[in-house]
């Protein structure tokens, strides 16, 4: 059966290779891109080959621009079966975002945490939802900063992708516990794709930074290949049941002791909701 899939950074690299092999499955796309240029081109290529994907723009450092793309995704294509927080970023610099976090925590982590709020009711009503969110095994290295997430005293790009990428395997397995407990008909997956030769190291980063990527890429797979995880928990009808684990390479695999601390998971919760100013997170589906 063909599904409603929405995935962030389908404009390049892995989750471009994502909604390519998902449109050719016939599954309606829906590419979260924050250049419209590039999100249009994304879009026609694919269009080539498979059904041609949808696009909203969605500059997903700004919890405005995430709010109403949400708005547009439920107006135009609701019900959402599957969300894929693919989209992530290396910055060498601490900034702050226009609503006060530091980036790469903005980007990598509360965006998908944002979303998967708002488009919650539309993925419940769906009856099979299924969020999927985007790790690495960068997250073993990775520690929460507690006193300090934002790393405002201590920011090295190392550190922030290493707890950001954490924070995607903590934000997973507490969402699945909360979804449990409400008997919500959504499943939620953290993926690792590999090391995929893709541009990631070199977009926001300094020139000794993008060097030591580009010498580290050179052992990674290609892109389609770091794909092929998100696209069988996008499309398989096995894994409705697995809910609340870590994959690589299609199958469940172990992460971090830090991932699976139950504190951590409700601790980073609370906090993402205040920095998103979310209320009730389940808001809107018959669990809240
Ligand atoms: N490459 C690896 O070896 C590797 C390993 C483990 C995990 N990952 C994870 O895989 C995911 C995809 O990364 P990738 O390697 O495919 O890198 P990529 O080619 O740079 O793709 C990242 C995507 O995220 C988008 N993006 C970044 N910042 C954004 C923002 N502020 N607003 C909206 N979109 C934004 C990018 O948009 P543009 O197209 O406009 O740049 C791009 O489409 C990330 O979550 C990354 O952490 C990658």
């Amino acid at each position: 059966m063909k599904k409603t899939i929405a995935i962030t950074g389908g404009s390049s690299g892995i989750g471009y290779e994502t909604a390519r092999a998902l449109a050719r499955m016939g599954h309606r796309v829906v590419v979260l891109a924050r250049n419209p240029d590039k999100g249009k081109q994304a879009c026609d290529a694919i269009g080539t080959e498979g059904r041609k994907p949808e696009l909203v723009v969605a500059e997903l450092s700004s919890q405005a621009s995430i709010r109403r793309a949400a708005e547009q995704i439920l107006r135009d294509f609701d019900p959402v079966d599957v969300l894929i927080h693919n989209a992530g970023a290396w910055y060498s610099d601490f900034v702050l975002t226009e609503d006060g976090v530091e980036r790469m925590l903005a980007v990598n982590h509360l965006a998908g945490f944002l979303l998967g709020h708002l488009l919650l009711p539309s993925l419940v009503r769906s009856g099979r939802g299924r969020i999927i969110t985007v790790s690495s095994d960068s997250h073993f290295h990775g520690k929460m900063h507690w006193d300090d997430l934002q790393l405002s005293r201590n920011y090295h790009g190392l550190r922030a992708y290493a707890q950001s990428k954490l924070a995607n395997v903590l934000f997973t397995y507490e969402l699945d516990r909360r979804l449990k407990q409400r008997g919500l008909p959504v499943s939620t997956y953290a993926v690792q794709p590999g090391l995929v030769k893709t541009d990631i190291g070199v977009k926001h980063t300094i020139s000794l930074h993008a060097l030591a990527w580009k010498i580290r890429r050179l052992g990674g797979v290609s892109p389609e290949k770091g794909a092929e995880t998100s696209v069988y928990l996008a499309s398989s009808g096995d894994v409705a049941l697995q809910s609340g684990l870590y994959w690589d390479k299609c199958k469940p695999k172990a992460s971090s002791r830090d991932s699976h601390n139950e504190e951590y998971g409700r601790r980073l919760w609370e906090i993402s909701e205040k920095l998103c100013g979310i209320n009730d997170y389940f808001t809107g589906t018959a669990g809240s």
